[in-house]
């Protein structure tokens, strides 16, 4: 090569290094504007699921401190009652009853809010405890399967557990199903919820129409808060699965 190509050679080389340094320059402050973005709205839904999760236990101490003693001494008030025509008695009677019932809600209610299994025996267990109380309510035969040994920072479990709860309100809300499955397992590197159910499965339609429920978003970013992935698979009647991936 003469000299005056040689030049324009290096100079057209010496141009287009130029370019791709500039560009890749671009691209990597285009990642880490996203991945600052990306931090940030993970610590907003932190800090939003954390004030939930607060004002939930915040509301169900309320209700069991308040509540729970005054329908208690209304109850006993009752009890002590003579009444003097049979008419009353039944009045009474059908009153008790309500009054009953009304304090076996208000525990649920309580306990939904803030499961006390979950603060004193961990997730599995507390799992276990909802499936069971569900099972009575409910024509639904769920089961749990799980290998998980190993405690969980408390952060993991009331998420977990606040997706357990979820999966099992909508499979029961919109799924008519007859199963509920729930899996989780663990290995080395991640934990795997999966939530398995019967029914009619979840509208293609939801994929793209803007979230109408909480659920769904909220199974999101729960995912994201932990570090994770939430996906899900759904065919018309033949069920949905929702599958949560957190890494250890
Ligand atoms: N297991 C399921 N089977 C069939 N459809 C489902 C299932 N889970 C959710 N869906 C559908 O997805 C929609 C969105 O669910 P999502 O939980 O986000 O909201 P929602 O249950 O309607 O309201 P919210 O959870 O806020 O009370 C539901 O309205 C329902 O149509
Ligand atoms: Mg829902």
């Amino acid at each position: 090569m003469d000299t005056p190509h040689y030049s324009l050679f290096l100079a057209i080389t010496l141009a287009t290094l130029f370019v791709v340094v500039i560009l890749l320059y671009l691209v990597f402050r285009i990642i880490q504007k996203q991945q600052q973005f990306l931090r940030l709205q993970r610590q907003v839904v932190k800090v939003e699921m954390a004030t939930l999760e607060k004002e939930r236990a915040r509301i169900a101490s309320d209700l069991h401190d308040d509540l729970g003693p005054l329908l208690a001494a209304i109850k006993y008030r009752m009890a002590v009652v003579t009444p003097d025509a049979e008419r009353e008695q039944k009045e009474l009677d059908v009153c008790a009853g309500h009054l009953d019932e009304a304090i076996v809600r208000l525990r649920q209610v309580t306990h939904n809010l803030l499961p006390a299994t979950l603060e004193r025996r961990g997730l599995v267990e507390a799992i276990q405890d909802l499936a069971t109380s569900t099972e009575q309510l409910h024509p639904l035969k769920i089961e749990l399967i799980t290998d998980l040994c190993e405690p969980l920072s408390k952060e993991s479990e009331i998420h977990l557990y606040r997706v357990v709860q979820e999966g099992l309100a909508n499979c029961i809300q919109h799924a008519a199903a007859t199963c509920f499955k729930i899996t989780l397992s663990s290995d080395r590197r991640a934990l795997t919820l999966q939530l398995m159910d019967n029914g009619i499965g979840i509208s293609k339609n939801l994929l793209t129409e803007p979230q109408r429920g909480r659920g769904i978003a909220g199974f999101r970013n729960r995912a994201t808060m932990l570090g994770g992935q939430f996906t899900f698979y759904s065919e018309p009647e033949k069920g949905t699965v929702l599958t949560f991936v957190i890494p250890k």
